[in-house]
C-alpha cells in the first residue's frame, strides 16, 4: 500500500468501515485462537469461540489481554507466526522485571508505516517536507515508527533520535525541517537549548510538532505553540498494539485523536466493573488489532483513561479524547486522586513559573505527602515566586481537592527529559 491508497481508507463510509472491521475482527480472533496457545486457553476458559463473533458488539464476550499476559509469555510466547516470518522486534523497558517484547511481520511493518504516514499527513505533513525525528531509535517504537512512516509519505527524514540536545538545535537550524516528532517534555529541553545558544525558537523552520509517548495538556500545547510559533498536535500509540500511529490529532481541528479504526478497534470500559461504556463516557481504553499478523492483540487493557467521541476532520474515524492520565500515574493522596496532568495545567497557568516541574512523594508522620517542585521563570522576582507558590497550592486545593507543598526552585535545577519524562519521584519511607 502507498500513502495514497492509505488515504482511501479515510473516505470509507461508516457502514463500509463497520463491515471491514467485522471481517478483520473475525480473522483476528481465528488467527489468535489457532496460533497462540494462550489465546486458545483464555477463550476456552471464558467459554467463547471465534465463531461466536457475528457482529462487532460480540467482541465484548471475549477475554481481556494484559501486560502480565505478555510478560508471562516472554519473550515470544504470544507470537502467532513462526519466527522466520518475524522481521523486527521492539521491546518496552518496563520499570519492573522483564521487558514486553513485540514482533512484526513484513506486512505488519507495512501497515505500521501506512498508519504513521497517514498520521503525519493528518498533522499537516506532505511529501517533500523534512521531518526531524527526535523520538529515541532502538527498541522503543517511537524513532523507527516515525521514521518509516515519514519515508512512506515521501518526506525527507532526519533520524536525529533522542539526546545530544545541542546538536539537535544545530541540525534544526541548518537543515530547516518543517516537522518535528518528539516527546513534549523533550521539546521543552530543546527550548532551553535554543535559548542557551541564543537562537530564536520562533524563527526556526518548524511549522508542526507531532508530540506523543506521554501525557500532555492543552496548557502545554499553548506553551509550546507560543514559544516555537508552530502547530502542536497529539499522536498516540503503544508498542503492544503497534507503536506510534494508532491515533492522531488532525491539525485543522486539534480536537482529540482520530483512531485509525480500520486497523485498531477501540473500546472503553469501566475499569472496575469491566463493562463496555457507551461513546462519550470516560474509562479505560482497550484495543483489538484488526490486521496484525505477528502479534494479534485482543481487548488489550492499555490502562490509559479517555473517552470515545464521534469523528470530525476524518468523519469515518472516531476520536479519543487526549489521554490525560493512565492508571499507573495516578497518585492517591489521602483518598484523593491526583494526576500529574492536573498539576501541569495549574503550573502552566501560573505567572512566574516555567513548565518544568516534578512531583515528589514523601511520608510525613504516617501520612503520604506530595510536593510540587517547579522551576521559576528566569525573570521572576522573589516576590513573584512566593506568590506563584501560594497560587499553585491554592489551585491544587481548589481544583483537585488536596493540600500539597509547593517549592519554587531556581531555573535549570530540575532534571530534564530526554524522552519520556519521569514526573513523579517516590521518596516515601
Ligand atoms: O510510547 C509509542 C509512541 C511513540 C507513541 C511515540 C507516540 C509517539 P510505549 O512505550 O509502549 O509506546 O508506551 C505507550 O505511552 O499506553 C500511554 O500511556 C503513553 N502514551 C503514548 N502516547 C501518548 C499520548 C509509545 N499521545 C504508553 N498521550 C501509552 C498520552 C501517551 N499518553
Amino acid at each position: 500500500m502507498t500513502a495514497e491508497t492509505a488515504d482511501l481508507a479515510e473516505t470509507l463510509s461508516a457502514d463500509e468501515l463497520a463491515s471491514l472491521q467485522l471481517e478483520r475482527l473475525q480473522w483476528t480472533l481465528r488467527h489468535a485462537y489457532e496460533n497462540v496457545p494462550l489465546y486458545r486457553k483464555k477463550f476456552t476458559e471464558a467459554g467463547v469461540h471465534p465463531d461466536d463473533c457475528r457482529e462487532l458488539g460480540d467482541l465484548a464476550k471475549f477475554p481481556f489481554t494484559t501486560k502480565a499476559d505478555l510478560r508471562e509469555s516472554y519473550p515470544f510466547g504470544m507470537f502467532a507466526v513462526p519466527q522466520e516470518k518475524i522481521r523486527r522486534l521492539h521491546a518496552s523497558s518496563g520499570t519492573t522485571g522483564k521487558p514486553t517484547v513485540v514482533g512484526y511481520t513484513e506486512d505488519d511493518l507495512d501497515t505500521w508505516a501506512t498508519v504513521m504516514a497517514r498520521s503525519i499527513r493528518a498533522a499537516g505533513g506532505r511529501p517533500g517536507h523534512k521531518v526531524h525525528v527526535a523520538y529515541g531509535y532502538g527498541l522503543f517504537t517511537g524513532g523507527l515508527g516515525a521514521h518509516y512512516g515519514a519515508e512512506k509519505l515521501g518526506c525527507t527524514v532526519i533520524p536525529a533520535s533522542g539526546g545530544m540536545t545541542a546538536r539537535q538545535v544545530q541540525l534544526i537550524t541548518d537543515f530547516e525541517p518543517e516537522i518535528i516528532m518528539i516527546t513534549p517534555s523533550y521539546m521543552l529541553t530543546l527550548l532551553d537549548e535554543f535559548e542557551r545558544q541564543g537562537v530564536d525558537p520562533r524563527a526556526s523552520s518548524l511549522k508542526v510538532g507531532i508530540f506523543g509517548a506521554e501525557p500532555w495538556t492543552e496548557q502545554m500545547r499553548g506553551e509550546i505553540e507560543e514559544r516555537f510559533a508552530l502547530d502542536a498536535v497529539d499522536i498516540y500509540g503503544l508498542s503492544e498494539v503497534m507503536g506510534p500511529g494508532v491515533a492522531q490529532e488532525c491539525v485543522e481541528t486539534k480536537d482529540g485523536l482520530h483512531i485509525w479504526e480500520d486497523h485498531f478497534f477501540p473500546e472503553v470500559i469501566d475499569p472496575f466493573t469491566e463493562q463496555v461504556l457507551p461513546e462519550g463516557e470516560r474509562g479505560e481504553l482497550l484495543f483489538t488489532s484488526l490486521t496484525k499478523q505477528a502479534l494479534p492483540i485482543i481487548r488489550y487493557r492499555t490502562r490509559d483513561l479517555t473517552r470515545l467521541l464521534p469523528g470530525t476532520a476524518r468523519p469515518a474515524f472516531r476520536r479519543m479524547e487526549k489521554v490525560t492520565g493512565r492508571s499507573d500515574d495516578l497518585i492517591i493522596l489521602r483518598g484523593v486522586n491526583v494526576f500529574p496532568t492536573q498539576i501541569e495545567e495549574i503550573v502552566l497557568r501560573t505567572e512566574g513559573l516555567s513548565p518544568h516541574f516534578q512531583l515528589v512523594r514523601t511520608t510525613r508522620g504516617r501520612l503520604d505527602h506530595l510536593t510540587v517542585r517547579v522551576e521559576a521563570r528566569a525573570d521572576a522576582t522573589a516576590e513573584a515566586r512566593t506568590a506563584a507558590a501560594a497560587m499553585v497550592a491554592a489551585g491544587v486545593k481548589d481544583g483537585v481537592g488536596v493540600s500539597v507543598s509547593v517549592e519554587v526552585v531556581d531555573p535549570d535545577t530540575l532534571e530534564r527529559s530526554l524522552g519520556k519524562m519521569r514526573r513523579v519521584l517516590d521518596e516515601r519511607s
